[in-house]
């Protein structure tokens, strides 16, 4: 059956898939994972601290499919091809990838040492690079396969003292961009979320300070900040048969944000 054939909702099932979303332990890739094992899927929830991926997997519960913990830091090679060697034995596929892992460091440019630099490359950037090389590896003999990267729109539009995670953004970007093209004739897509401002647990900071807040709000043609399970429906339509000629495509999840003059 082609996709044009499926059941309206089937076209969104992700049922026998098995998917990877780091950091999934809050945030945004807390939803993401919810609501990809809500649609069927086998979930390994990617984080650095166990004992907060557990407090996840909780937090999410019963759903149509299944959460399992994978504790391991995205920066640190040895680790992720590790928990990469684990996947290949117990499930012996991955169908999705969703790097949602993002530091930030809001500073001057001219503030940063080069090791900070670097590490903050290492983490939003170099190890989207080397996952979704180790995704591929195992989608490529299976000929099918999704690889998300949720970017921000700071991969498009820019502010002052935050040069290296805009830089990472936009660096990721071009990466989905050239794996769409690298893996397309393989049938494996490659895509990119762009969340505009939301309101996760990192930027409480910001959404408890009436004045800051009032910014971003005044940025957002919504007038609101998103609430974290708002991005959850486009991870799933990206992974689904339904996004299956969707590729190299940027799905800005922003409440209008960049389309402002
Ligand atoms: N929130 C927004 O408004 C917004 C806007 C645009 C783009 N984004 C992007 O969306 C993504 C998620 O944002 P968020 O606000 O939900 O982030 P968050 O609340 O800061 O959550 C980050 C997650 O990543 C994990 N993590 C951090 N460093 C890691 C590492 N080295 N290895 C493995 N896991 C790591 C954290 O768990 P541990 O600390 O336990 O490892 C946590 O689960 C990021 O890429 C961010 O740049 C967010």
């Amino acid at each position: 059956m082609t996709t044009a054939t499926l059941p309206t909702l089937s076209m969104f099932s992700l049922a026998g898939k098995v998917a990877l979303v780091t950091g999934a332990s809050r945030g945004l890739g807390l939803e993401i994972a919810r609501a990809m094992a809500g649609a069927g899927a086998t979930v390994l929830l990617n984080g650095r601290d166990p004992a907060r991926l557990e407090a996840a997997a909780a937090r999410i519960g019963e759903t149509a499919g299944q959460v399992i913990p994978l504790p391991f830091d995205v920066a640190d090679g040895a680790a992720l091809r590790d928990a990469f060697a684990w996947i290949r034995r117990e499930h012996g596929r991955l169908d999705v990838l969703v790097h949602n892992v993002g530091q930030r460091n809001r500073k001057p440019l001219a503030d940063f040492a080069d090791d900070e630099i670097r590490s903050l490359l290492d983490v939003d950037l170099t190890a989207g690079l080397v996952l979704a090389r180790e995704a591929a590896r195992l989608m490529l003999p299976r000929g099918e396969g999704r690889l998300i990267a949720v970017t921000s729109i700071a991969g498009q539009v820019a502010k002052a003292n935050d040069a290296v995670y805009t830089a990472a953004k936009a660096g990721l970007t071009g990466m989905v961009r050239a794996l769409a093209a690298e893996y397309g004739p393989h049938n494996i897509t490659s895509n990119a979320i762009a969340p505009g401002f939301f309101a996760t647990e990192t930027n409480a900071g910001i959404t408890g300070d009436p004045a800051a807040s009032a910014y971003f709000e005044g940025r957002t043609p919504m007038r609101r900040w998103g609430q974290p399970p708002e991005i959850a429906g486009a991870a799933v339509f990206l992974a689904s048969p339904a996004a299956s000629f969707v590729n190299g495509h940027v799905l800005v999840v922003d409440g209008g944000a960049t389309i402002l003059m």
